[in-house]
């Protein structure tokens, strides 16, 4: 949930500058405080404040700061206040060694207690600080050496950089749990939790497994393991570029991404339609035929909007490949170990590809012997590689904090996954797959078409911008989707909002309505429009302001609603990727015209990489 970069050079470079400008790229990770250290001085200088990262670049245009080395940290707390004595970095007692982290000590207590009773003091109430003191306590010659003696008596996750006064220009690094990756360049080396904070000097990256402890020179790099032997990883090629981590004359990524989703349905598809065979090609889902027919059930674990996305899949698997579908909160699944059996496919939905619940779940559920694939965003995430195989939403990276057009990405991947089940145990016959992947392949000029509707989005902002409540109502494949509007506007406008079934309603939450409560239906014309259309009417009845997501042409809903946005009609099972895009734009522009950071919401963080 934090961000860390860690830089070391040959001197052709100011490390201030980078880790800087690194910060800024790391910051949707966590933004409630930053701070930087460099080799300077013969000893490690430090600056750091509760805060963004320009209020961080603000104090060193007042202090500046250079070095060839150094690491640095944006912070999303778990333990100890966002202020700034508990941010990062964190020093020993002779403030030799310097420490940032990612992830969470779960002895920390236990260690400080330990480190205090043989005369450590501490300045901090964060965990990190345990591994400062924890280091200078450990033996060895080397800092490396150290830290792989102190680790010995950790227990929980990490993804850290560690540099000594003793070394200048060595930077070590570990990770357990949180993610972590090396940029390899010329003459320079860095550490990160992900490439966007590195991809403008390197696109040569090399992910850490669990375990890893690499050391960073001016002269290269190596990685070991617990026991110091000598580990070889792959260099991998970051493919996307740096067009796709910029604003790009949008006010906001999260503004940016929404507008992408034609662009990046249109992604998702690519490469993956045969019509003349009716087929999906997904090659690295790795999943024979015979594969196929031995599953009796799938689980799908994950989070957020990713959970919302895995409801819609359900549908549209079991339509198209009549195999049951369970969805499960993955931090729920993961406990209650879980009757995973043989025959159980669960697949672990995730944008970063890093989420510790989802990936912990995806452990539990192989450890109960099933197999499991991944849908996932980014590319090389820890998701990704750990699983038997699985399906790249190819939606370049999201910076926006609330997910936008990895939903229906997600989507779509999970219809593409839904004709090939389907057809791989012979249930869909071709007209109705070849019918089916002709929806697919309009869908891009649809969502363009929808993304038309933002000026009337605008209005109706405006209108329920000092809205305190909201309820969003929806059927069948369209009840997740009242699951994510509510969830967008909840947590980029801070207004309270619930998504229900719609008929749930009549079951208490109707008491709620009354003429201050907007009430979001979701209403396309498919199979329950019907039904939704009464639940219009018992909402109408007691005063609720209705605002309707229906289909172009659709004329009979007269005065039952206060508002309608007129979708254009697809598959009834694709309808979600059109129906979600008004409520991403109604949530975003309530959102900017409350004056909220859409991008940085308050207690909110890009991934989720700690319980
Ligand atoms: C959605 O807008 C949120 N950012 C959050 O709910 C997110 O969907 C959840 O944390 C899961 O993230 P993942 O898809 O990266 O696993």
């Amino acid at each position: 949930m934090c961000g860390v970069i860690g830089y070391t050079g040959d001197g052709r470079r100011d490390a201030a500058a980078i880790l800087l400008r690194g910060l800024h790229r790391l910051e949707y990770r966590g933004y409630d405080s930053a701070g930087i250290a460099v080799h300077a001085d013969g000893g490690i200088v430090t600056r750091k404040l509760a805060g963004r990262v320009p209020d961080l670049q603000e104090l060193l245009a007042l202090q500046p700061l250079h070095g060839v080395s150094g690491i640095a940290h944006t912070r999303w707390a778990t333990h100890g206040a966002p202020t700034s004595r508990n941010a990062h970095p964190h020093m020993d007692c002779d403030e030799r060694i310097a420490v940032v982290h990612n992830g969470i000590i779960e002895n920390a207590d236990t260690l400080r207690r330990a480190l205090e009773g043989c005369g450590h003091t501490f300045r901090t109430d964060t965990d990190t600080e345990t591994l400062a003191h924890l280091i200078e306590d450990s033996p060895g010659e080397t800092v490396e050496a150290r830290v792989i003696a102190a680790l010995e008596h950790v227990v929980g996750t990490y993804g850290l950089a560690v540099m000594s006064a003793d070394e200048p220009g060595k930077i070590v690094a570990a990770r357990q749990g949180s993610p972590l990756l090396l940029g390899i360049g010329d003459g320079e080396y860095f550490v990160a939790s992900d490439a966007s904070a590195i991809i403008e000097y390197t696109r040569s990256v090399v992910h850490l497994d669990d375990g890893d402890i690499a050391v960073l020179t001016p002269q290269g790099y190596h990685i070991f393991d617990r026991e110091s032997h000598v580990q070889l990883r792959p260099v991998d090629d970051v493919t996307w570029d740096l067009e796709s981590i910029e604003l790009g004359g949008y006010s906001h990524f999260m503004q940016k991404e929404i507008f992408e989703q034609a662009d990046t349905v249109r992604s998702t598809l690519r490469g993956r339609l045969v019509f003349e065979e009716g087929v999906a090609r997904l090659n690295g889902l790795n999943l024979t035929p015979e594969d196929c027919d031995g599953i009796d059930r799938i689980t799908i674990v994950a989070c957020g909007t990713s959970w919302h996305s895995g409801l819609v899949g359900r549908q549209i698997i079991e339509s198209l490949a009549q195999i049951p579908v369970a969805v499960e909160y993955a931090s729920e699944y993961r406990y209650r170990r879980p009757l995973a059996a043989r025959n159980t496919l669960t697949i672990a939905i995730s944008q970063s590809g890093e989420t510790a619940d989802t990936l912990q779940a995806m452990r539990a559920a192989r450890a109960a012997g099933s197999r499991v694939v991944g849908i996932v965003n980014v590319v090389g995430s820890t998701i990704a590689r750990e699983s038997d195989g699985g399906i790249y939403l190819h939606a370049g990276p999201e910076i926006g904090v609330a997910s936008t057009k990895a939903f229906t990405s997600q989507i779509v991947t999970l219809a593409l996954l839904g004709v090939y089940l389907g057809h791989q145990r012979g249930l869909l016959p071709l007209a109705a797959r070849q019918e089916f992947l002709c929806r697919l392949a309009q869908l891009p000029t649809l969502v363009a078409r929808v993304l038309a509707l933002e000026p009337d989005v605008r209005r109706l902002a405006e209108e329920f911008v000092h809205a305190r409540n909201a309820l969003y109502l929806g059927r069948g494949v369209n009840f997740p989707v009242a699951l994510e509007g509510a969830l967008k506007l909840k947590e980029i406008s801070y207004i309270h909002a619930e998504g229900y079934p719609a008929a749930e309603m009549k079951h208490g939450p109707i008491a709620l309505i009354d003429e201050e409560m907007p009430v979001v239906f979701l209403a396309p014309h498919d199979e329950v429009y019907t039904k939704v259309v009464s639940n219009m009417q018992e909402v109408r009845a007691r005063g609720g302001r209705i605002i309707a997501i229906t289909t172009e042409g659709n004329g009979d809903l007269g005065t039952l609603v206060e508002h309608q946005l007129r979708v254009p009609a697809t598959a009834p099972l694709l309808s979600p990727v059109l129906t979600v895009i008004p409520l991403q734009l109604l949530a975003y522009h309530i959102a900017v015209l409350r004056g909220c950071d859409v991008d940085r919401p308050r207690n909110l963080a890009k991934s989720v990489t700690v319980e």
